[in-house]
Parts: structure tokens; C-alpha cells; sequence
């Protein structure tokens, strides 16, 4: 399935946690300016192929990956890739907001300033665009150089995503982003998601059926290691082509 529309490509992909087979041929591919689920059931791997797209496993000791991931047809796990650059442009928001304990306006250009940054004015138009660009500008700019951790979770997960926007990056990663927020947040977050694509590829990992049928274009059904189906988001609802998944989104397991 190498087309244009293709932001990433993933192809043959298996991940070893040691001796155990996390992840098993898993094929996939994520179309640029849309949102990309993937579902299934506790210990599947969602986390794990999330974080094999921007090689946050490389962290982990003991992890081998085979297989490829292209972004722009490009190998990531080719040892000419610069992992920093990769995860410049494919960015995460993970599932507890994990803002700096710094201020507002400090966690937004924390990159900037790690990048050599210290245009002042420039890293104030960044901050008030990101801010603007998560939609946390309103309730935030009075109060720029508060504390990140008094605001409440949902406008902290907000942060997180402008503070992402901030080094511009491509591709937006998000590990079951509203999992600790209440269904107001969430469907803040979910909007936010919607507005977000018209700039980003996203690629999202929930736990929440329903909101995989909310957002998403595509969904990827998992189950032990391997893509059991991936398919249009209202085809995999609708109607599966495979009994595995019929099974899971009739709520029969999981
Ligand atoms: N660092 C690790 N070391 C060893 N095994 C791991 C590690 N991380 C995950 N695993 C195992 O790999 C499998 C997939 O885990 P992963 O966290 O990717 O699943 P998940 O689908 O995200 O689950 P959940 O819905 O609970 O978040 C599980 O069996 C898990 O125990
Ligand atoms: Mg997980």
C-alpha cells in the first residue's frame, strides 16, 4: 500500500521484548492529514507499535525491532535515521498530561530553548501561536508565568499538545490521551483532535471504542501482538471483515 497519501508506512514489523514477541508482523499504514486508531483489548501492543513510530522503545533495554517503519518513505530504524530529528518531527502526548514543573509559558518553549533558541520575541509569538493552535490561549493568558500544575488536567493535556506544536512537528502521537479526564474534557480533546488534522497526521491509541468511532478515519484492531484488521473506521464498526474483531466490538472480551 505505498501511496503518496501515506505519511508512514509500517511493514513486516516485529517487536521483542527479550524473548517475548510483542509485536508480530504487524503491517499498517497512516494517511497523512487524518486520524489513525488503534484498538484492542489490555496487552495487545497499542502502546508498544505507538512508540515503535518515533523509536521510544529504543530506550527500553533488551528491545529488538525488525521490520520497517517509512515516514515520507524514509526508514526510520535505518542507522542513518537521526532519532532526534524523528522525534522533532513525530511527537507524543502521553496518557497522563506531564507538564514541566516550570511555568505556563516555560513548558510551551522548553523545546525552543533545549533547540538554542533565545529570541525572545520570536519564542513569545511561538508560545502565544501553540497556545492558540491547542486552544488553551484564553484561559491561559493572563496568567502565563503560573505554575503548569495549577491548571486543571484537561487544560495540562491541552499544554502538552501546544507545547508539541511549539517544534512543529508532523506527526502527533497520543497514548489514550483523555483515559484521565472527565467526558466534557474529553470532548474537548477530541475537538481539538479534529481541528489538529487539518495540519497533523495523528495516530491515536484508546481504549474507548466509542471514541475511535468519533474521531478516527482509520482503526487498526489488535489483539496479541498482532494487526487483526485495520480498515475505514466505520467499516471496522460496521461491519468487520473478521471474526476476531466482531467479537471485540460486540463487547464479547476485552
Ligand atoms: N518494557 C517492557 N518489557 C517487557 N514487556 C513489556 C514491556 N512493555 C510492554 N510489555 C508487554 O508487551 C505486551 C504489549 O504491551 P503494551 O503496553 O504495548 O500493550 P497495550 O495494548 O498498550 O496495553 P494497555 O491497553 O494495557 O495499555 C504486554 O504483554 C506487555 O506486558
Ligand atoms: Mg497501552
Amino acid at each position: 500500500m505505498t501511496t503518496e497519501k501515506n505519511k508512514i508506512e509500517i511493514s513486516g514489523l516485529d517487536l521483542y521484548y527479550g524473548k517475548f514477541h510483542a509485536l508480530q508482523s504487524v503491517s499498517m499504514p497512516v494517511q497523512k492529514n487524518l486520524i489513525t486508531a488503534l484498538i484492542g483489548p489490555s496487552g495487545c501492543g497499542k502502546s508498544t507499535l505507538l512508540r515503535c513510530l518515533n523509536r521510544m522503545n529504543d530506550l527500553i533495554s533488551g528491545v529488538k525491532v525488525t521490520g520497517k517503519v517509512l515516514l515520507d518513505q524514509s526508514d526510520i530504524y535505518s542507522p542513518t535515521f537521526e532519532v532526534t530529528e524523528l522525534r522533532k518531527r513525530v511527537g507524543m502526548v502521553f496518557q497522563r498530561p506531564n507538564p514541566f514543573p516550570l511555568s505556563i509559558y516555560d513548558n510551551v518553549v522548553y523545546g525552543l530553548k533545549v533547540a538554542g533558541m533565545n529570541n525572545r520575541k520570536k519564542m513569545e509569538e511561538i508560545a502565544e501561536k501553540s497556545l492558540m493552535g491547542a486552544w488553551l490561549w484564553d484561559n491561559v493568558k493572563d496568567k502565563l508565568h503560573h505554575s503548569a500544575l495549577e491548571l486543571p488536567l484537561d487544560q495540562q493535556q491541552r499544554l502538552c499538545v501546544a507545547r508539541l506544536l511549539a517544534i512543529e512537528p508532523e506527526v502527533i502521537l497520543m497514548d489514550e490521551p483523555c483515559s484521565a479526564l472527565d467526558p466534557i474534557a474529553t470532548m474537548k480533546i477530541e475537538e481539538l483532535m479534529l481541528e489538529l488534522k487539518k495540519n497533523y497526521t495523528i495516530v491515536i491509541v484508546t481504549h474507548n471504542m466509542q471514541q475511535a468511532a468519533r474521531v478516527s478515519d482509520f482503526t487498526g484492531y489488535m489483539l496479541l501482538g498482532k494487526m487483526i484488521e485495520f480498515n475505514v473506521t466505520k467499516d471496522i464498526f460496521t461491519r468487520p471483515k473478521e471474526k476476531l474483531t466482531e467479537e471485540y466490538i460486540s463487547g464479547k472480551y476485552g
